[in-house]
């Protein structure tokens, strides 16, 4: 059976995968120590959970996660938590005294270089635990220090060292409301990232801060002191979905590589999108009484102003002048879970052939349906009174709103140099990089653009 590595990097990878593996505790029925329940319908059990654990003393279960930070806070809080004994602690790596990458990707990257043995060893090790390695999962953001530049280096190496694993990235960017984002060299640290995941990674899951923030807000309620936690929700929401048809038995989609190889057409194109349906808060998944079916939670999916990305007018003024098309859809996966029966699943998926033409767009030189569609099924240790809930991945051209925002704010401060001393004194850091990460960039735009020409593709 296939298996998965986590791998997290930064504050934000770090909490974004721990809030992962808690939800992947509940729907594997394990106890916050990794001791696994019955089963509440009785009978055997029938998910898999090596996929993403390993089988440790005692029938307990392990996660296959490497956590790692230049900072210890984050991954301190998580073996403080009611967790503290779920996650094996050797597998982590974090400078107990240091103070992070300052949100420069190049002190990430340089530190990454330093601790590079250490990290990859614990990577070594896991990857040794597991049977028949599909590859890894790596949860970071794009935008600070750490989960940028130190994940940068470390998804470089294990590309050369595993060149024929997948690396899946769950990539985190920046909320931009008000025009700029949190952190003020964003553009230069993502702008770097960005060029490194092009590059290496398999498939780019783009966690984006701004639409998440808008969506949570509106669905879910917030609750403590950590301001991302209900965002943290919808992203595990998202990362659970987008796995379940690899850990529960489901007749398509169960590996990652089918998965990507379905939603990626044109090898360079790889960052998807996702939308959700519905999105209810956890805790009141009992008291729900919206009316969900098959149809209405897909043609839900299927509205472009769902998918969970920014839109121009979610950006800054001098950038809405030059975003203008609402793209097209080069191949998009439905996966549906809860009540459906064989019957409703077929028809259904036959009538989305016109959902789509009201709904997002394919290239007009397509002529066959990029959508997917498919069953999972949901974990018997959840309850819900939600009928039907769904998500889709989808490749879609409006990825490039994001990716040239980036790019224009990138030129906006490269072209004043400012703030440029601090990448500039980064020992081995060179600015042509910068420049060349950015040329990468613009490249990836084009293709998208591309894309969307009419004249792009014309079968013999
Ligand atoms: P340094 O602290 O600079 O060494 O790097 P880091 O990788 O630890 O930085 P961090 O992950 O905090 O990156 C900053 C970006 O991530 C900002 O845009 C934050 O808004 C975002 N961010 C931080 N924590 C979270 C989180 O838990 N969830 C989400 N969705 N975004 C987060
Ligand atoms: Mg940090």
């Amino acid at each position: 059976m296939a298996s998965l590595i986590g791998l997290h990097f930064g504050q934000c990878g770090n909490q974004i995968g721990f809030d992962f593996w808690k939800t992947l505790s509940n729907e594997h029925g394990l106890t916050s120590n990794g001791v696994a329940r019955e089963s509440p319908t009785g009978g055997q059990r029938n998910d898999r959970l090596d996929v993403f654990f390993s089988e440790g003393d005692q029938e307990k279960y392990i996660p296959r996660a490497v956590m790692v930070d230049l900072e210890p806070r984050v991954i301190n809080g998580i073996f403080q938590s009611d967790y503290a004994d779920f996650f094996k602690k050797t597998s982590s790596f974090m400078s107990a005294d240091g103070g992070g990458a300052g949100n420069n990707w190049a002190s990430g990257y340089a530190q990454g270089q330093k601790v590079s043995e250490d990290v990859l060893e614990l990577i070594r090790l896991e990857a040794e635990r597991a049977d028949d390695l599909e590859g890894f999962m790596v949860t970071h953001s794009v935008s600070g220090g750490t989960g940028s530049g130190l994940g940068s280096f470390f998804i470089e190496k294990i590309r050369s060292e595993y060149p024929k694993k997948v690396i899946q990235t769950y990539s985190v960017f920046a909320n931009q409301a008000g025009g700029t984002s949190d952190v003020i060299v964003s553009p230069y640290n993502s702008i770097l990232t960005l060029a490194r995941l092009i590059q290496e990674a398999d498939g780019v899951v783009i966690l984006d801060n701004t639409a998440l923030h808008h969506i949570a807000g509106s669905h879910l309620r917030a609750t403590s002191s950590n301001k991302f936690d209900h965002i943290n929700y919808l992203v595990s929401r998202i990362m659970s979905m987008s796995t379940a048809t690899i850990r529960f038995p489901a007749p398509l989609f169960s590996r990652m590589t089918s998965m990507l190889a379905t939603l990626i057409p044109f090898a360079p194109l790889r960052f998807l999108q996702t939308s959700m349906h519905p999105v209810v808060d956890p805790r009141d998944a009992m008291d729900y009484n919206g009316k969900t079916n098959i149809n209405n939670v897909l043609r839900q999916l299927l509205r472009p102003i769902n998918l969970m990305i920014s839109r121009p007018d979610h950006m800054s003024r001098s950038y809405q002048n030059l975003a203008k098309s609402k793209g097209v859809m080069l191949s998009g996966l439905a996966i549906m879970q809860g009540r459906i029966n064989n019957e409703d699943f077929f028809n259904t998926t036959t009538a989305a052939q016109a959902m789509m033409r009201d709904e997002i767009q394919k290239p007009a030189w397509m002529d066959h349906n990029p959508m997917h569609f498919c069953r999972a099924p949901l974990s018997p240790f959840v309850e819900t009174k939600v009928n039907v809930s769904g998500m889709m991945l989808a490749n879609h051209t409006s990825a490039v709103t994001l990716l040239s925002h980036t790019l224009h704010q990138y030129s906006a401060m490269r072209s004043k140099n400012a703030y440029i001393d601090r990448f500039k004194n980064e020992d081995g850091f060179h600015l042509d990089e910068m420049d060349q990460s950015a040329e990468l960039v613009n490249d990836i735009i084009e293709e998208y653009k591309n894309i969307e020409n009419p004249e792009f593709f014309q079968p013999q």
